[in-house]
């Protein structure tokens, strides 16, 4: 498997991660490398063809990225998009200028001639974004396309398959798109259907099972999908030498431990090693109100809790983490920068170097989509599928302010009811994720003829592709209304509810 390969050099396109997502699609394996990689080792990964992303660069700005030249001589098709096919006409002895007015948004494009990528069709939607583009094509080149604004939109050299597109076909906006990264991929290149995830198990098995021998290795799970499909995948390889550890740190929903504990057992046949650690946690966020202080305890008790528990293997050589290829893409420096904090998330890192273990990450060359097409491969249940993400500091980060297991009771209560509610009208599948958020503040009510003086609960749906940004849901008033009589009535200490009508960005998925 994976003999089959397609790189995309990375430019410093924000699209680029989309480029690969599109390519898998069609089933074909692909990696994003940064586009200084040199040509020795790009030969050497056999690539059936290589991308350009676009970037924000000028080709003739002082310090502009730019690949080996020699990528054109490879005899590998070649597809330069945006910025990849200025930059191929730059350094194919073509001519790029900036275009009189900045292009940005759908446009029409006319094809001048039939080819083999774009196809047939007379003209289409396709998506631009740029500020330079080619006047004039390199020798060997033709001009197959133009829009109104462009003499020059599309360019091709048959002969050393290369292919240049000024507009974006991985977007959406580019109906036609994923078509012509197909034609490229299959009457291009020559790739065949080889990325399926049955391909990808039977491969991951073989690797986890090679490098494991004989060794133990340790896990921890959450219940989440990417830990509990991390743990089917490598129970599936190497059976009972996996051991998983669940560490319930006092800050999970209404009867979630026992849930994860019996969907181990029951749905994935793993046997979990459980920790009850409510009271360490607790104890340590008492009167903890800031929200980075809360995360930073809670993480560095996690390592704590975990590290104690894992060394009672005393024979474990390996520690499965659930990293993933966006993860990996940006710690290997090809995304354009370090970016904001803007909240710790906590996950085992720093675990591998304390406790002198070797990671295994057979997750690392899949997108969160990838994970869930995995699981369904793997035969795991819906429940695991279709789980809202939960954070890793649990409910801590939706009470606002000090934790305490009278403020977590009030949370777990209302949290249940809301999902409760959302499942019954068959939204709970439709929107990314669903919670109740406890806030520091009292207001007053009036209950039977008595004045009272309760909590605030906040709800909070919303609907994203990706968690990177996520609209706030537009649930029915009648069911927003349902939802705040039963929480009001059944949860004592509450007497106003209020829905959270925030996007991110600006504001953030959870509170804190
Ligand atoms: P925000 O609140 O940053 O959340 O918009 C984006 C997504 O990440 C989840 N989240 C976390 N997941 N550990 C996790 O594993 C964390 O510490 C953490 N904090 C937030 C959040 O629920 C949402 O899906």
């Amino acid at each position: 498997m994976n003999k089959q390969k397609i790189i995309i050099l990375d430019f410093g396109s924000q699209y680029s991660q989309l480029i690969a997502r599109r390519i898998r699609e069609n089933k074909v394996y692909c990696e994003i490398l940064p586009y200084n990689i040199s040509i020795s080792k790009l030969a050497s990964l056999e690539p059936m063809g290589i991308f350009l992303s676009g970037g924000p660069a000028s080709v003739y700005a002082a310090g502009a990225p730019v690949c080996d030249p020699g990528i054109f001589h490879l005899g590998v098709p070649v597809l330069g998009i945006c910025y990849g096919m200025q930059l191929m006409a730059h350094l194919l002895g073509g001519k790029v200028e900036p275009t009189p007015t900045r292009e940005y948004g759908i446009a029409k494009l006319y094809l001048d001639k039939g080819d083999t990528v774009l196809g047939a069709a007379e003209n289409f939607s396709v998506w631009m974004s740029h500020g330079d583009s080619v006047s004039k094509a390199p020798a060997g080149f033709e001009s197959i396309a133009h829009t109104d604004n462009l003499a020059i939109a599309a360019m091709v050299d048959v002969k050393r398959r290369l292919f240049g597109l000024q507009f974006h076909p991985e977007v959406v906006h580019t109906p036609s798109g994923k078509e012509i990264i197909a034609n490229f991929l299959f009457q291009v290149c020559g790739c065949s259907l080889s990325w399926t995830m049955r391909s990808f198990v039977e491969h991951s098995i073989d690797q986890i099972r090679n490098k494991v021998n004989d060794g133990l290795v340790i896990c921890a799970v959450s219940g989440g999908v990417d830990s509990s499909v991390l743990a089917a995948l490598i129970h599936k390889a190497i059976g009972r030498q996996l051991k998983c550890i669940f560490v319930n740190n006092g800050l999970l929903r209404k009867n979630e431990a026992k849930e994860v504990i019996d969907m181990f057992r029951n749905d994935i046949c793993i046997n979990l090693d459980y920790v009850d650690a409510e009271d360490r946690f607790l104890s340590k966020l008492t009167d903890i109100e800031e929200p980075e202080l809360k995360r930073k305890i809670i993480g560095n008790e996690f390592i704590s809790v975990f590290q104690e528990e894992a060394e009672k293997f005393d024979d474990a050589k390996f520690l499965a983490q659930g990293t993933l290829y966006p993860d990996v893409i940006e710690s290997g420096g090809i995304s354009s920068g370090p970016a904001a904090t803007i909240k710790s998330h906590h996950n085992v890192g720093g675990l591998p170097e304390r406790m002198n273990l070797k990671l295994i990450e057979p997750l690392r060359d899949l997108f969160k989509d990838e994970v869930r097409m995995l699981a369904r491969e793997l035969g795991l249940p819906d429940k695991v599928i279709k789980r809202h993400p939960f954070p890793g500091p649990g409910l801590a980060v939706r009470i606002i302010g000090a934790v305490n297991k009278e403020r977590l009771e009030i949370l777990r209560k209302a949290d249940a009811i809301f999902i409760d509610e959302l499942r019954s009208a068959n939204m709970y599948d439709k929107v990314w994720q669903a919670f109740v958020v406890l806030l520091p503040i009292r207001t007053v009510g009036v209950m039977g003829d008595e004045r009272t003086y309760d909590q605030v609960i906040a709800v909070r749906a919303v609907t994203a592709e990706d968690a990177m940004t996520a609209d706030w849901a537009q649930l029915p008033y009648d069911l927003l209304g349902k939802i705040s009589s039963r929480i009001i009535n059944e949860v004592k200490g509450v007497n106003r509810v209020v829905y959270d009508i925030s996007s991110k960005p600006p504001s953030t998925i959870e509170w804190e």
